[in-house]
Parts: structure tokens; C-alpha cells; sequence
């Protein structure tokens, strides 16, 4: 891996919050400048040749992005982020569900899906079912109408059974909603095979951008726009407006369209590499740091089993999360520490909080090294919090 091309690594910190926010590789921040610099116009507005190259850059990205998928370009709508994705998904099932119907989601969802789902559920007076994580497949049956879960959760690291869930859909007949914005750092899921509904991610994990999303759905064309606006019309009469096809009716007003033009470089960056190279890479560095932080007394660490993942999430006995965080943060080492989005779960650890560790594809073992180093270091904790 190249850690030349991420101009972040040249600070003084060790970065291990990468499924927070991964740092961004000079393609990605050039590609931003390069926009603001030498073509800075608005896409589809006009016919000027300057826009017009804007648009096909624009597009250029959401061809990858369903190339990525293996969908069509129909079928990607950009948004803002996850969030916003897993929202305007959200609005159709709102349109269709009714009073009694169930929704499925795990007790280690994201609040992006956990609360987004409660939230309508509130709304349309319909059955919240929250069971566990790995009860998700055996609580699916004839009253299920949604399935909402992540791709890979973001605290534990745990593969949702995807494949599973997708075969179930014939059966029962519900709608499959996944979050994908850990997942996506690891895998590019086949869309055209796989059943599912809506699939989310953004921008900013998958060391791109920060402000654009991906909502890849079939059903755009049966959804309404929930945002309204220019750009997303047709006709527009006195009384009545008519809107255009999607995914161009999802995409009201001015766009972020450096941000989705640079999503373009970093899907480019990451197939550059290869997915097997990157998890291959992240995953021996995770090994090395299990076995390591294993031997430490008092470290508790949550998700030991989860060997194919970039997470490492964990507790010192006594200790509070943040006072190591801090401590680690002296150390000029970045994890994350609390709820992690993820209060559901951290009552099913009944913890209130834990430090997390995410690895990213530029982390070293030389990194790695170092923060046990400093995790083994008893005494710097004590200094921290007295
Ligand atoms: N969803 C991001 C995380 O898990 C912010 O850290």
C-alpha cells in the first residue's frame, strides 16, 4: 500500500478511526481542487461545452458506481450520505406499509437504521421487532414486510447473512434494506444477483469525499421525490408538475458535484488495489493486534471472533473509554471511543461505551506495534485520569 498517496499520513498522528472517516488519497483531493480550479460550473444547466464535460464527469461516477454493484446506472441515486440514503428509501416504505405490518431490524444496527426504522414504525403504528443480531434470519416470517440490517455492523465487524436474507425474499415476500457503509470498504456486492431492495453507502468511508452518498434501489421508478425543486422536473404547470424518470428526480437543486465527481477517484483508487489486496492487508494487522492486545490485563475485547473485519472494539476493566481514548489521543494515536451510534448495542454489552479501533488500508505494522506499546503502558492511564 502506498502511503504516499494520502497526504494525511504525513502528520504526526496514528489514524485507526478509519470506519469513522478514512482519510483521503491526493487522486481524491486533486480531482476536488482540480474541479474548483479549471471547470467549476453547474452540471446540466445550459448548454455551454464547459458544462457539458461537467455532466459527463458527473455521470462517469454513477457508471462506476453501478459497474461497483453491477446495477444500472438507473438504479444509483446520489446522496449526501448513508443516512440520507437509508432516508429516502425510508420515504417508500412509509408510502406502502400499513398498520399491524412488521418491521425486522438487529439489536447491533447503526442508529442510521435503527433509529431511521423506530422513527417510521412511531409514525405509521407498526410493529418495531428488534431481536438479536443473530436471531435476524429465524425471526423472518409471513408478518415481516421489512428487513433492515447492516452489511457488516460498525462496531463489531459482523457480517449480516446476506445471501440468506436475499433467498428468504420468495418466501416471504418483504422488503430487504442494507446499510452498507462498513461493508462496502470490504466488498463489492453483486446486486444483479443478490436480492435486496435498497442498498447505502457513503462516500467518506470508502476513502472518497465526505457529503455524497449511494442509494441503489429497483424501485425508483414506483418512489416520489421527497425533495423538491429545479432540476428534477419535467413540466412544470400552474397547478401540476410533471417529474423526470429516475434517478434525476431524486437529485433536486444543485448537486455536490466535486464530491460525486471525486466518489469517481476513489472507487477508481480502491479497484486500483484490488479488494482481496486491501482486506488481506487489514486483516493479518488485525491478527497481529488480537493476539497482542490479548496478553494485556484487564483488556476485554468484544469481538475477538469477527477475524474477517477491520474492527477491533474492546474495554479495560475499570477503566472508562474515553479516559483511554484521551490517553491514547497523548500518545498521538486516534480511535474512537462511546456509543459508536450504536446505543442498542452497547445495552447488549451492557457497557455504556467502548473504544473502538478501525484499521484502514495504509495502517502499518509498525502502527500496530506501537499502539499496543502504549496500551501495555499501565501507568500512562493512571497520569491520565488523576
Ligand atoms: N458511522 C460512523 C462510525 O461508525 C460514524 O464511526
Amino acid at each position: 500500500m502506498n502511503r504516499e498517496d494520502f497526504p494525511m499520513l504525513e502528520k504526526e498522528y496514528i489514524y485507526f478511526n478509519n470506519a469513522s472517516t478514512a482519510y483521503k488519497s491526493k487522486k481524491v483531493i486533486d480531482s476536488i481542487v482540480d474541479y474548483y480550479n479549471n471547470y467549476s460550473v453547474n452540471i446540466n444547466r445550459g448548454i455551454d461545452s464547459l458544462g457539458y464535460s461537467v455532466t459527463e464527469k458527473y455521470e462517469g461516477t454513477r457508471k462506476k458506481v453501478a459497474n461497483l454493484l453491477n446495477v444500472k446506472k438507473s438504479e444509483i441515486v446520489f446522496t449526501r450520505g448513508t443516512t440520507d440514503s437509508i432516508n429516502l428509501a425510508t420515504s417508500y416504505l412509509e408510502s406502502i406499509l400499513e398498520e399491524g405490518d412488521e418491521v425486522l431490524v438487529s439489536n447491533e444496527e447503526h442508529h442510521a437504521i435503527f433509529v431511521t426504522m423506530q422513527q417510521l414504525c412511531i409514525r405509521k403504528k407498526i410493529i418495531f421487532r428488534v431481536v438479536d443480531f443473530e436471531d435476524l434470519v429465524n425471526n423472518i416470517n409471513e408478518k415481516t414486510k421489512v428487513v433492515a440490517t447492516s452489511h457488516i455492523t460498525n462496531v463489531l465487524g459482523k457480517r449480516s447473512e446476506i445471501e440468506k436474507i436475499s433467498n428468504m425474499k420468495e418466501k416471504f415476500n418483504f422488503l430487504f434494506l442494507l446499510d452498507g457503509a462498513q461493508g462496502i470498504v470490504h466488498e463489492n456486492l453483486d446486486l444483479e444477483k443478490l436480492s435486496i431492495d435498497f442498498y447505502a453507502f457513503s462516500g467518506h468511508k470508502l476513502y472518497g469525499p465526505m457529503g455524497v452518498g449511494v442509494l441503489y434501489s429497483k424501485h425508483f421508478d414506483k418512489m416520489s421525490p421527497i425533495t423538491f425543486g429545479g432540476e428534477m422536473v419535467d413540466i412544470v404547470d400552474t397547478y401540476e408538475t410533471t417529474f423526470k424518470k429516475a434517478p434525476y428526480k431524486f437529485e433536486a437543486g444543485t448537486m455536490m458535484v466535486p464530491e460525486v465527481i471525486a466518489l469517481g477517484e476513489a472507487i477508481d483508487y480502491i479497484l486500483s488495489i484490488g479488494y482481496e489486496k486491501i482486506n488481506s492487508h487489514i486483516f493479518e494487522l488485525r491478527k497481529y493486534l488480537i493476539e497482542e492486545m490479548k496478553k494485556i490485563e484487564g483488556l476485554n475485547i468484544y469481538n475477538e471472533e469477527q477475524i474477517k473485519s477491520n474492527l477491533i472494539t474492546f474495554n479495560f476493566k475499570g477503566l472508562h473509554s474515553h479516559d483511554i481514548a484521551t490517553f491514547l489521543d497523548k500518545n498521538k494515536i486516534i480511535v474512537r471511543a462511546g456509543h459508536h451510534c450504536a446505543a442498542p448495542l452497547m445495552k447488549k454489552l451492557n457497557e455504556p461505551s467502548t473504544i473502538r479501533i478501525s484499521l484502514g488500508l495504509y495502517n502499518t505494522l509498525d502502527e500496530c506495534q506501537k499502539l499496543v506499546n502504549v496500551l501495555k503502558n499501565k501507568e500512562g492511564y493512571l497520569d491520565v485520569i488523576f
